[in-house]
């Protein structure tokens, strides 16, 4: 089947505290976004890649992605305030060809070529996929008052990464009713799920962790220095 990349770029990175967007800022003198999109370059999935940026920002953006991939074309589109619209614009701009859609936040540059391929396999038979990893803390479920009301088991619990993979209309028909119903979720297999989907998870690793904090920048950095990364 037909695939193609979407990587939502258009966060601001408030809580990373930098002076430009999240998606450029420099990981040991690469920016993030280059680094997330080289571990896709192996499985051909550079060349079309929607990107997703802040509006503002497109000449920076552009600047960057061509240095670092001369003569590769992109889809630069506007991000919008939420990620759920940002990731709408860029599902509206998605080739006519596309059957599969990879969605990848700009901000995991250390996903691996094994999780992209499972999630794009398991998309492809269950028609939508997520990666996750098994919780290692336990989860508390507060009441009102700040008292502990219960603690679900951890055998069913997950953390939720990307990619998220989806056949082309199951994503499309989720993010369509979600709007009409005024719908939130804070990614895109809980929406698929929300629409009546069934989405299924498939493993991922904890180096594939969201680079949200300059505490995450820095481990990061840590990692690439010591080679704790493939
Ligand atoms: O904010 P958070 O780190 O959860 O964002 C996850 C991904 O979604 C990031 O790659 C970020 O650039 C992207 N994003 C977006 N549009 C927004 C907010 C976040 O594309 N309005």
């Amino acid at each position: 089947m037909n695939v193609q990349l979407l990587i939502p770029a258009a966060g601001m990175g408030l809580r990373l505290g930098g002076a430009g967007p999240k998606a450029l800022a420099p990981l040991e003198g690469t920016p993030l976004l280059v680094r997330t999109l080289q571990r896709f370059a192996g499985l051909r999935l550079v060349e079309n890649a929607v990107i997703i940026v802040p509006a503002n920002q497109r000449a920076q953006f552009n600047e960057a992605l061509s240095a670092a991939f001369p003569g590769v074309a992109f889809i630069l589109v506007d991000g919008g305030a939420e990620r759920q619209q940002s990731v709408a614009n860029g599902l509206d701009a998605l080739l006519p060809t596309a059957e599969i859609v990879v969605i990848h936040d700009a901000a995991r540059p250390f996903v691996s070529r094994e999780a992209i391929q499972l999630s794009i396999a398991a998309a492809q038979s269950c028609g939508a996929a997520t990666v996750a990893i098994p919780l290692i803390d336990t989860i508390l479920v507060a009441d009102e008052q700040g008292f502990l009301d219960s603690t679900p088991d951890r055998a069913n619990l997950w953390a939720c990464q990307t990619p998220q993979t989806f056949r082309i209309d199951a994503i499309r028909d989720a993010h369509a009713a979600a709007a009409r119903a005024g719908y939130r979720a804070t990614d895109d297999a809980s929406l698929v799920r929300w629409h009546g989907g069934s989405v299924r998870i498939v493993n991922g690793s904890p180096a594939n962790r969201k680079i949200t904090t300059p505490e995450d920048l820095a481990y990061a950095a840590h990692l690439l220095r010591n080679n704790l990364v493939e």
